[in-house]
């Protein structure tokens, strides 16, 4: 069964990988063409012709039409065809489905579901965005062999940073200190204040604290797959109150899971901080430590997933630290039910014979 949410914006590539080429991605199981028409705004369509199935990336951009690489049918960019050579009529189904694309923060953000009910307003908000204050690194890409909901696990688990991450983000101060859960409409946060504890090594590194600090870790994520990290220290002696966050280290990590298929996902990512704004040798250390970092949890989510394809199971014990998890979980399946019920009758019914057919 499906862990996609259709109906929510999800990052398609960075804004620089979409130009005058043919770009091929999956998402959600679907194979997209994105490019760029020749007034800069970008269109995605689905990568296949209704001809032959050609993937239409093969093909070639005639300024804002697609021309399949195969006998030559042209799509324009909402997917209508306007060409078959050697013939004048053109056959009601020759369209391809496009999709509704917004272009925020560097990014190239695209609906997969409905499109009536694509609402630009639903992007999360990135504070400090063009903040001249703040430094930024974007444009970052991973790529994960898992499940995203394996992902959004490990992004609302701070507990996981003590041990999966010794050399960046964590240390042992945190291993026995709880974690709190709160949850909104849209999102789940589980955070925690660590005190009177060593800087972790990426603080130390990057800020100048002489002793040890209270630090905190507040792990938003917001349906269905953005997580938003807010994590810093303050010296000691610094009440430590979401008002005081400021006027310590404080950084934004911001990671945008755009599900590939079932058992792999797109993993972009960019960071904020409020240290040293405009020194590029720290923006290049946080490439450099957050790669570290974001590549160890691909590491075990990799063999994570790998077990759950072997033994068909998720989970054999559940931990208190779980609680924020199977939150999220649970209110993607409400999503993905809710999507359900609003599809068209006929593809229900579609779906239902499939069902059928498949266990008769
Ligand atoms: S497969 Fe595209 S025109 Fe034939
Ligand atoms: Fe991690």
């Amino acid at each position: 069964m499906s862990t996609f949410v259709k109906n929510a914006w999800y990052i398609a590539a960075w804004s620089s990988e979409v130009g005058r080429q043919l770009l091929t991605r999956t998402i959600l199981g679907e194979q997209v063409v994105l490019y760029r028409r020749e007034d800069g705004t970008p269109a995605a369509l689905v990568d296949r012709c209704p001809h032959k199935l050609a993937p239409l990336s093969l093909g070639e951009l005639k300024g804002d039409h697609v021309q399949c690489g195969y006998h030559g049918m042209t799509f324009d960019c909402s997917g209508v065809c306007v060409r078959v050579p050697g013939q004048q009529n053109i056959p009601p189904t020759a369209r391809v489905r496009s999709f509704p694309l917004i272009e925020k923060y560097n990014a190239v953000w695209i609906w997969m579901g409905d499109p009536a009910l694509a609402d630009g307003g639903a992007i999360v908000e990135v504070p400090h965005y063009g903040d001249a204050d703040w430094g930024l690194v974007d444009g970052q890409y991973l790529y994960f062999r898992s499940n995203y909901l394996n992902i959004t696990d490990n992004l609302v688990d701070p507990a996981h940073t003590s041990y999966v991450h010794k050399k960046t983000i964590g240390n042992a101060a945190g291993e026995d200190v709880g974690v709190k859960v709160e949850q909104g409409d849209s999102h789940v946060l589980a955070y925690r204040w660590i005190h009177n504890a060593p800087p972790v090594p990426l603080v130390e590194r990057m800020a100048d604290f002489k002793g040890v600090v209270d630090r905190w870790q507040y792990y938003y994520l917001h349906l269905p797959s953005t997580s938003y990290v807010d994590f810093g220290s303050i010296d000691m002696g610094i009440e430590p109150t979401e008002a005081n966050k400021d006027r310590g280290f404080r950084s934004f990590s911001f990671n945008f899971l755009t599900p590939e298929t079932e058992s792999t996902t797109h993993y972009f990512w960019l960071h904020l901080r409020n240290y040293h704004p405009h020194d590029a040798q720290v923006s290049e250390d946080v490439v450099r430590l957050m790669t570290l970092t974001f590549d160890e949890d691909a590491v075990l989510l990799a063999y994570v997933q790998r077990e759950q394809e072997r033994t068909g199971v998720r989970e054999y014990t559940r931990l208190g630290i779980d609680n924020a998890p199977a939150r999220i979980r649970k209110m993607v399946e409400r999503l993905q039910a809710k999507e359900t019920l609003s599809l068209p009758v006929h593809v229900l019914r579609v779906a239902s014979d499939e069902t059928q057919s498949s266990t008769s």
